[in-house]
């Protein structure tokens, strides 16, 4: 596998993959990876010959009072998980090589769909995340991108950009992956107390409460969301949004395929997560 920290390096194995005719599919990554984040390899791996994963913790997706300096750095690890699993190639540049005119630069916006739901709750967030999202696809040029649906929103939000902007590459999600207790894994889950991590597996039981509520025929949409803010509440979250939408994030068609998108607070922690289901 190889290390790649600079743009002349990328650059250069690029061109050596483009001339052996491989297909690239990246995998954008800030590092600390679980084995969610290893699994995206495997979607990655069915639409391309070569796998190139980027780590890189984005100080531009960060607002001021957010986790960027304690967000975990362990890229040691990231390298022999990622070495194990089969990638040729890691691009894990500094901020000084993504970032060398410093942090004000040109900005990619995502109109509505990025200042909704965690975009108006985390302003900026996603500029700083289509920004890096586009300055890696210009970099690596890849035929293909794989992203996790945990970050459902960021996931449409990309694909908007791609498409907006005509880029090349292919976008493909990748199913939620869960503790056995069915907490979504996330780097962040590590700062919940123990307390709150045995709390924490009842943000998925709200949406699958939801979903069963949704199927059985439930259709009053503003009174569930009520229903699952109270919900999460009670278990000691604090809840940022619930919603009930379609999967483009527009109003919900019923019957037809739904998500319910959901993020709260636990103490001092963030968790997102979502289901789709159909009615
Ligand atoms: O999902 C993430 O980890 C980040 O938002 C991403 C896509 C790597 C951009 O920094």
């Amino acid at each position: 596998m190889q290390l790649l920290q600079d743009v002349s390096a990328l650059r250069a194995w690029r061109e050596a993959e483009r001339a052996s005719g491989r297909r690239v599919a990246l995998v954008p990554t800030m590092g600390n990876l679980h084995p969610g984040h290893i699994a995206l390899l495997d979607t990655a791996r069915a639409h391309a010959e070569t796998l190139i994963a980027s780590i890189f913790v984005n100080p531009l997706q960060f607002g001021p009072n957010e986790d960027f300096d304690r967000y975990p750095r362990t890229l040691d690890d990231d390298l022999a998980a990622l070495r194990k699993a089969g990638c040729q190639a890691v691009f894990a540049p500094d901020e000084a090589t993504l970032y060398p005119h410093g942090r004000d630069i040109t900005q990619v916006h995502v109109p509505e769909l990025g200042d909704m739901l965690c975009g108006a709750d985390r302003p900026g967030h996603f500029d700083g995340v289509t920004t890096v999202v586009s300055l890696l696809f210009n970099l690596v040029q890849p035929d293909a991108a794989v992203f996790g649906e945990k970050d459902y929103q960021q996931l449409q939000i990309i694909r908007r950009m791609v498409r907006d902007l005509h880029m090349p590459v292919a976008v493909h999600g990748h199913p939620i992956a869960r503790e056995p207790d069915g907490l979504a894994r996330s780097s962040r889950n590590q700062y919940l107390s123990p307390d709150e991590r045995a709390v924490a597996p009842k943000l998925y039981a709200t949406l699958r409460e939801l979903a069963e509520a949704l199927r059985a025929g439930g259709r009053d949409i503003p009174a569930l969301e009520t229903q699952g803010m109270e919900r999460l509440r009670h278990a000691c979250f604090s809840p940022v949004y619930l919603r009930i939408l379609g999967p483009d994030l527009g109003p919900p068609q019923v019957p037809g395929e739904l998500l319910i998108v959901v993020a709260a607070r636990l103490g001092n922690t963030r968790l997102i997560d979502n289901l789709r289901l159909s009615v």
